[in-house]
């Protein structure tokens, strides 16, 4: 099977309605024209990240759920490449697009992962714009009732992976999930990219991205992979994943899913 010139998927959530994969589909298309003309899949993921973050209907960015307290957003977004590159942050506070600060912690920073404030002081000091969502309990959206959206690329060379959350509904303030930890909500190798979504707390616990992208090394299918992850979990839990490698690509969810992809092989 050829190599893929380039490749990208995209998701809107574990539980996401399917009906609702125009806005992976449209994150895929623009993130394939940035790599059509000559950026990286990095810039790819975090531009398809960052456009599902604006799209209400999913739980990122601007479609977050609230915490306990009925109001705020904390908010958690991470990125990765196959040359073990990272940045992440964590509960940052009614930030619109933090899947923006957590490029910006990759490309700038020697540190991996900020949390709250200090990811704020970090993104003013870089000019990564830091508003756009309200805390005031004016909401009028109350939230979705899927999970994180991501995204993972293939430019040809490299393999990236960017996720972004609005965490689980009515979560205790400071509750951080699978998103912002390496090798657990995603994780990236010369094998390929795999990004996870679903209850955050079960796929930290198995470091699920880490454990699918062993068994892509052992050259398991991209299919077989998003079979057998969905299986290491008790029906209670909600997961979903999208799996890339260079020639094929697979996705699975337990309860739906809207997602997307674009192939172009060699
Ligand atoms: N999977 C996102 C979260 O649990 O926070």
């Amino acid at each position: 099977m050829p190599n893929f010139q380039r490749a990208i998927l995209t998701h809107g959530g574990a539980g996401s309605d399917p009906k609702d994969f125009d806005g992976p589909k449209s994150a895929a298309n623009r993130g394939m024209d940035l790599m059509a003309n000559g950026e990286t899949a990095l810039t790819a993921v975090v531009d398809a990240v960052k456009y599902l973050e604006d799209d209400p209907r999913f739980n990122a960015g601007l479609g977050s759920k609230v915490r306990i307290d009925g109001r705020t957003m904390q908010l958690d977004a991470s990125c990765m490449t196959s040359n073990n590159e990272f940045g992440a942050v964590a509960c940052v506070e009614n930030i619109k697009n933090p899947i923006a600060i957590a490029h910006g912690v990759l490309r700038h920073s020697p540190h991996i992962l900020l949390v709250g404030d200090g990811a704020r002081i970090f993104a003013e000091e870089y000019n990564i714009p830091v508003t756009g969502l309200s805390g005031s309990g004016d909401r009028e959206t109350p939230g979705t009732s899927c999970d994180t959206v991501g995204a993972v690329a293939f430019d040809g060379t490299t393999f990236a992976a960017a996720l972004s959350s609005g965490g689980l509904e009515k979560s205790a303030m400071g509750r951080v999930g699978d998103v912002p930890l390496p090798g657990c909500g995603l994780f990236c190798g010369e094998s390929g990219a795999v990004a996870c979504t679903g209850d955050g707390e079960f796929i930290a616990l198995k470091l699920l991205a880490k454990e699918v992208y062993t068994w892509l090394e052992n050259n398991m299918s991209p299919e077989q992979a998003a079979k057998k992850a969905i299986t290491l979990f008790d029906q209670s839990v909600d997961i979903g994943l999208i799996i890339l490698t260079r020639n094929r690509f697979a996705s699975n969810a337990r309860n739906g899913m809207a997602w997307s992809h674009i192939a172009e092989n060699e």
